[in-house]
């Protein structure tokens, strides 16, 4: 009987549940043993592992969070530590492994088909939807969800109160939050870590839609996001294993720079990790359950090295290499269509 570890690594997501769920159950109608490993990588370097039965994943779909923890852990970081991978997934007994992760995640995973594991799928998980060769990550329309829920709740306060909002979501190195959060919910200026930030061109903006009577304005910023200068917002220096920075205080620098220059009250709303928790959407679920059915179909037929994926309507498979070899970053297309409801 084979043996299928599987994992969660990165940031969470709403959608992971439904992924565990559906590659226990798929990979037991194989006759597969299943296992969890916990908490992304750390649980292989520490042989840290819990059984993954039907009972295990019984309830979980509609569950945020992953059943399996996570960690930010990079086995790359350490000599030591991808010794213990490589001894562990063997002593685990282990004949292949799911990760369901980022660009972090998967990014390991490739490096460990390329150094002695050749027997990984991966499958396409993060809030910032923005990992190649996938039309869709799951856990973004989630937290797009969220984000635009807030902004519509932003909006009856800053109308109420004559103010400009601030709202500031995630989005590190990619604005699809921003961007569709902002279309769907009708924000005023959105932006995004792709295009730097113009103070001029912002409050421009802003001061047109008041010279037409409003006397409110939502602005939808990304936390990746930079004024022209260069500068990113911080909210510490420190370094993770991967190498991120730790994103945060761009919505409060902005708020400042846009009373300063319009003279108009502005607050700030920094919506932060509510994007990532509670219950995933349907899209979510359904998507996560195909993408989890297809990882273990993918090990049925061998196909190690490999990623599941969304192209289209249909799910498809990639090489982790095509995945992970550069963001998936906002369309100047489709930002140029966004601007058409700016101001
Ligand atoms: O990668 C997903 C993400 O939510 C980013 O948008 C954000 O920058 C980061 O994770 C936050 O990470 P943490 O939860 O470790 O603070």
């Amino acid at each position: 009987m084979k043996k299928i570890g599987v994992l969660t690594g990165g940031g969470d997501c709403p959608g992971l549940n439904p992924v565990i769920r559906a590659v226990v159950r798929k990979g037991l109608l194989e006759g597969y043993q299943l296992i969890g490993i916990k908490n992304g990588w750390k649980g292989l370097v520490e042989n840290d592992t819990m059984p993954l039965d039907i009972d295990a994943v019984s309830g979980i779909l509609p569950k945020g969070g992953t059943i399996l923890g996570t960690s930010r852990t990079n086995p790359f970081k350490k000599e030591e530590d991808l010794k213990m991978v490589k001894e562990n997934f063997k002593k685990m007994g282990l004949d292949a492994l799911v990760a369901i992760g980022g660009e972090d995640t998967l990014g390991v995973a490739l490096k460990l088909v390329k150094s002695g594991i050749p027997n990984i799928v991966g499958v396409p998980k993060t809030i910032d939807n923005d990992l190649s060769a996938t039309d869709y990550t799951f856990g973004f329309d989630t937290a797009l969800n969220v984000a635009m829920e807030c902004i519509d709740r932003l909006h009856t306060t800053a109308e109420s109160h004559h103010r400009i909002i601030v709202a500031e979501v995630m989005g590190r190195h990619a604005g699809w939050i921003a961007i569709e959060a902002g279309i769907a919910g009708g924000a005023d200026v959105i932006l995004i870590p792709e295009i730097p930030i113009n103070m001029d061109d912002v409050c421009a903006t802003i001061q047109k839609r008041h010279s037409r009577g409003k006397t409110f304005s939502i602005v939808v910023v990304a936390e990746g996001a930079q004024f022209e200068k260069g500068t990113m917002v911080l909210q510490e220096q420190k370094l993770d294993s991967f190498g991120h920075v730790r994103l945060g205080g761009i919505g409060e620098a902005l708020a400042q720079e846009i009373e300063k220059r319009t003279g108009y009250e502005t607050r700030v709303s920094v919506l932060g990790h509510i994007q990532r928790g509670g219950s995933p959407t349907a899209f979510d679920r359904v998507l996560g359950t195909r993408l989890g059915v297809k990882a273990i179909e993918l090990i049925k037929n061998n196909k190690f090295g490999r990623m599941a994926a969304l192209q289209g309507v249909k799910i498809v498979d990639v090489p982790l290499e095509e995945a992970v070899k550069a963001l998936k970053t906002v369309d100047m297309d489709f930002y140029e269509m966004a601007k058409v409801f700016f101001g």
